[in-house]
């Protein structure tokens, strides 16, 4: 179900989409959980259950960009990331699904058990995929890649941005927070105060804003940074934000119009760490805590670094009376029977190390 179509149905006419997702996604108390932290009334929104085969936050962009990619008639997609990005696996698993092969485009990234998994399974899913050691050269291969592509099959590839974090992806967490706002006046949970939620290519986190707003529910989103200053900072954030919200408008005019800046983002720096992909002591031990007092199972390169957030802010006492989500963003579908049979030698070659060295220490 979209509520985003609910709510203004000229948008169900005017944006493309292809129902990948089982929403909506639960929203549990977490007694717990917010007992050992001090948290009063602490919820969990469920979206690592998002898609039967793979879940996490990247099946709701991809509705969207995949919708428009199919409405156009593509044959192929092209998207970015880290060699473990949970968005390239992603589309592998859903281009696949709606007949479209995808073409993934890879940087370097710490080890982890979580990049092999994802590699195997981006492979299964008959994604093509590319390692480059720096951002430069992968820019300079896109071209040749869009061409090479165009002149084998006839078509460009649709260019899908890092993370799906473009308007049109980030219109899927709009559609998150309405879904929320629904839950939240039938009694599902208290009207929250605070929303936690990891923050890569800011595309989530935009997209929650616009949608809080549009549905009228006060609640503040604290974006956790896991990505250096690059990807993700206020500025970026506020006109992706803005961005969204003007696409939806121009598409129906009963979606109302908004403006967003950098200085009300309130992004919760602090948490990332070294670098990204490399975990923390403190993304570590919020795993464990998840895990120990929820039975909800977190990343290190994400999830872990916002539930950190959490936590501290808890600990501190910023967090007494008030009612906090935190967004699952990370997929708990286990994949591993499909991906089991998989020789890691049949991807290229410079994808070889992540299988044969060490992960980081902190992967335990
Ligand atoms: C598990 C997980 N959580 C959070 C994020 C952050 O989302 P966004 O890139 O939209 O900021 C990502 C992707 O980057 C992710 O894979």
């Amino acid at each position: 179900m979209i509520d985003l179509f609910s709510e203004f149905p000229k948008l169900g006419d005017a944006l493309p989409h292809a129902q990948l997702a089982d929403l909506p996604t639960p929203v549990e108390r977490a007694e717990g959980l917010g007992d050992a932290v001090g948290v009063d009334q602490l919820y969990v929104k469920r979206d690592d259950v998002s898609g039967k085969r793979y879940g996490g936050n990247k099946i709701r962009k991809l509705e969207f960009l995949l919708g428009q990619a199919c409405a156009d008639g593509a044959a192929e997609v092209m998207t970015f990331g880290c060699a473990g990005s949970n968005h390239a696996t992603a589309t592998a698993v859903y281009a696949q699904q709606v007949g479209l092969r995808s073409i993934s485009m890879l940087l370097p990234q710490p080890n982890a058990r979580s990049v092999r998994r994802n590699l195997l399974l981006s492979y299964h899913c008959g994604a093509e995929l590319h390692a480059f050691e720096k951002v430069a050269t992968c820019d300079a291969r896109v071209q040749a890649e869009l061409k090479r592509h165009r002149v084998e099959t006839g078509k460009e590839p649709a260019v899908i941005p890092a993370g799906g974090s473009s308007a049109l992806g980030s219109v899927g967490y709009v559609n998150a927070a309405l879904e929320l706002a629904g839950q939240v006046a039938r009694g599902e949970m208290a009207k929250p105060d605070i929303v936690y939620v990891a923050a890569g290519t800011c595309g989530t986190a935009a997209g929650l804003m616009v949608g809080l707003r549009a549905a009228g529910l006060d609640a503040r989103v604290a974006p956790v940074p896991v990505t250096d200053a690059r990807f993700v900072n206020a500025a970026k954030m506020a006109e992706l934000a803005t961005e969204t919200a003007a696409l939806l408008a121009g598409r129906d005019p009963a979606f109302p119009a908004m403006v967003f800046s950098a200085d009300e983002m309130g992004l919760r720096e602090g948490f990332l760490g070294e670098a990204y992909g490399l975990y923390t002591e403190e993304s570590v031990a919020a795993m464990r805590l998840f895990e120990d007092a929820a039975h909800i199972g977190l990343d290190g390169t994400y999830t872990g670094k916002g539930a950190a957030a959490l936590i501290a802010d808890a600990r501190a006492g910023r967090l007494r009376g008030k009612v906090v989500l935190f967004w699952n963003t990370y997929n708990s579908r286990d994949f591993s029977e499909e991906i089991g049979g998989i020789d890691y030698r049949n991807l290229p070659r410079a994808f070889h190390h992540y299988f044969e060295e060490e992960v980081q220490p902190l992967d335990r």
